[in-house]
């Protein structure tokens, strides 16, 4: 199998680049696969706090899910690439224990803009493009993008952009809350390592629990209030509440070790 990644861990950070460029970084399944086995490497490995992910080149984080691919495609062929791709890849990044961030270099359209939406953080750079195109080829978006696009813009904005199938630059996307940032392309990876960094001083445990309650609150069939008390109390427990709160009375930085 080809290998479509190119990865890199810098001290707590790993980065994953997606290396399709010749088709502008799409995702077919060997691409898909190689992600998944990349996050729960990543997941697993101690060492690492924080994610990127971004797209090699300069032109695309990720065009889409490969057209070429599911074209001929059964209804029942479709829905198992959608149910697939959701469990192994999108809810995996979602739900997984580490902050992910998306560093979006370039057009992240269907599938590229539902990876983007599944990360916890979005910084765009300056010639990023975005949208769900999907109703063009006759589909609707497969890979939860008709449920995180109207959690991240509200449901009317949303509607306008799967319904008419249109490209939105980044001074938009910003503006519609869709990414957290904005910066010119030859700033995207430092900007997106200087808030890992950040993020990486702080205790992966609560980090951790923050996902667990904050996803819970956006999940029907849980009540966040109710997951936020529960890990609220698990935190007491940890190494990590005992060093975070024995630093801050002796004055000094806390050193987080995690679970
Ligand atoms: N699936 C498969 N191949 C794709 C792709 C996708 N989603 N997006 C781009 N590619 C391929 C093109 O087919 C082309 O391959 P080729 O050189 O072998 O013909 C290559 O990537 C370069 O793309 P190209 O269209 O020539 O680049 P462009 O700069 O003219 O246009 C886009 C860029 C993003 C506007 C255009 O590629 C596009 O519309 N892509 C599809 C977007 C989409 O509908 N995504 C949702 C899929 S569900």
């Amino acid at each position: 199998m080809e290998n479509h990644l190119i990865i890199e861990k810098k001290g707590p950070i790993g980065i994953i680049a997606i290396d399709r460029p010749s088709k502008l970084n799409a995702l077919n399944k060997d691409v898909i696969d190689q992600l998944s086995t990349a996050f729960q490497d990543h997941f697993r490995d101690q060492n690492i706090r924080v994610i990127i992910l971004t797209g090699a080149g300069e032109k695309a984080f990720v065009a889409g899910a490969d057209i070429a691919e599911f074209s001929h495609f059964s209804p029942a062929q479709g829905a198992a690439l959608a149910a697939e791709g959701q469990d192994k890849l999108f809810n995996l990044i979602e739900q997984g224990p580490k902050p992910v961030i998306a560093a979006i270099n370039g057009y992240a359209l269907g599938g590229g803009l539902e990876l983007a939406m599944a990360c916890h953080i979005r910084i765009a750079s300056a010639n990023a493009k975005m949208g769900l195109p999907e109703v063009s080829l006759g589909l609707i978006p497969g890979y939860g993008g008709t449920q995180r696009l109207p959690q991240l813009i509200g449901k009317g904005r949303a509607n306008e952009l799967i319904f008419t199938a249109q490209m939105i630059a980044a001074e938009k996307a910003l503006d519609y809350g869709l990414v957290n940032q904005l910066v010119p392309l030859d700033q995207l990876m430092e900007t997106a390592e200087t808030l890992a960094a950040k993020i990486a001083q702080q205790s992966p445990t609560a980090i951790n629990a923050a996902i667990a309650a904050i996803n819970a609150g956006l999940d029907p069939a849980q009540n966040g209030y109710e997951t936020e008390i529960e890990h609220f109390g698990a935190c007491f427990g940890t190494p990590d509440f005992k060093e975070g709160t024995t630093a801050f009375l002796e004055k000094r930085k806390a050193q987080f070790k995690g679970a």
